[in-house]
This record gives C-alpha cells, sequence and structure tokens, in this order.
C-alpha cells in the first residue's frame, strides 16, 4: 500500500477545507504546515496551498527546503487554490524539481479573492480535487 501524506499552508482557510475533504478520502490525515508534519518514507504527497500576488506563501517553500531530505519523497501532486485558475505553484515546483521528486500533476480548484470566484471552493470544486486525488491513492 501507498505511503500517502496531505500537507497543506493557507490565509484563509481553502486550502485547509480543500486538504481535509482530501485526506477524507484517501483515509489518511491532513496536516498544517505549522504543525511542522514529517515528509520522511513517503510515496505520494499532497500539497494543497493558496495563491498570493501570483506566489505560493513563503513559509510553504521554506517548510519544504527545511524538511525535504534525498529519498524521503518519490512523488508530489500538488492543489492548487487561486481565484483566477491561472496561478501555479511555481515556487513549489521550483523546489521540488531541484530536489529530484517527481510532480505527478497540478489540479487547480478554485478559490476567491474580493469578487474573483465569488463562492468558490464550492462543494463541486472540492468533489473535484477529492476525484483528483483519488486517482494517485493505488
Ligand atoms: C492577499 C491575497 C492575494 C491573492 N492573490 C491571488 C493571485 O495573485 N492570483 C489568484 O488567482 N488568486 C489570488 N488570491 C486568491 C487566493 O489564492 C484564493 O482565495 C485561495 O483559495 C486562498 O487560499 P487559502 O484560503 O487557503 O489561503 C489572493 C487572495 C488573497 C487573500
Amino acid at each position: 500500500m501507498k505511503k500517502i501524506k496531505v500537507i497543506y499552508a493557507t490565509r484563509t482557510g481553502h486550502s485547509k477545507k480543500i486538504a481535509l475533504a482530501i485526506a477524507k478520502k484517501l483515509e489518511v490525515k491532513a496536516y498544517n504546515i505549522n504543525e511542522n508534519p514529517s515528509l520522511k518514507d513517503t510515496d505520494t504527497l499532497f500539497i494543497v496551498a493558496g495563491i498570493y500576488g501570483r506566489r505560493n506563501l513563503i513559509k510553504l517553500g521554506t517548510f519544504l527546503e527545511k524538511n525535504i531530505n534525498d529519498g524521503d519523497i518519490k512523488n508530489a501532486a500538488l492543489i492548487t487554490s487561486c481565484a483566477s485558475k491561472m496561478h501555479r505553484q511555481k515556487e513549489v515546483r521550483k523546489i521540488l524539481e531541484s530536489k529530484g521528486i517527481n510532480i505527478l500533476d497540478e489540479f487547480i480548484c478554485q478559490g476567491n479573492f474580493l469578487l474573483f470566484g465569488l463562492g468558490h471552493p464550492n462543494k463541486n470544486d472540492i468533489d473535484s480535487a477529492s476525484n483528483f486525488a483519488l486517482k494517485y491513492k493505488e
């Protein structure tokens, strides 16, 4: 059975909501990076995170840089919460690539900012993110 972990970094709570739903589907726990979860011995790491000013939170990059050692993680899947549906986790991707981690895919789950994406993430968005994650369970 695959060793799966779900972590999230959030400012306004959407990524937490999405991460909890994904973790429930995958039958694991979701960890806020503030809890400093261990990333050792992971087949697939799900990283759920929002975008602010087109960027990842700096503290997420710092956490990954500090906590991923050689051979800890085989694969990563990104679930990105952003209002525009256009922005990606560029900084996280760069860090993972520099550490030789295979990135399976990046799923965009719409969030909101001011009037953009009002009402998102909704149930449909969260169900779609959970179904994306389920593909990588086995
Ligand atoms: C200060 C701020 C800046 C944001 N900048 C962007 C942005 O550049 N592009 C985008 O698509 N969404 C942007 N958003 C929307 C967030 O990415 C979106 O609401 C996301 O769901 C937030 O995730 P969180 O609730 O886990 O913090 C921004 C939101 C905030 C609060």
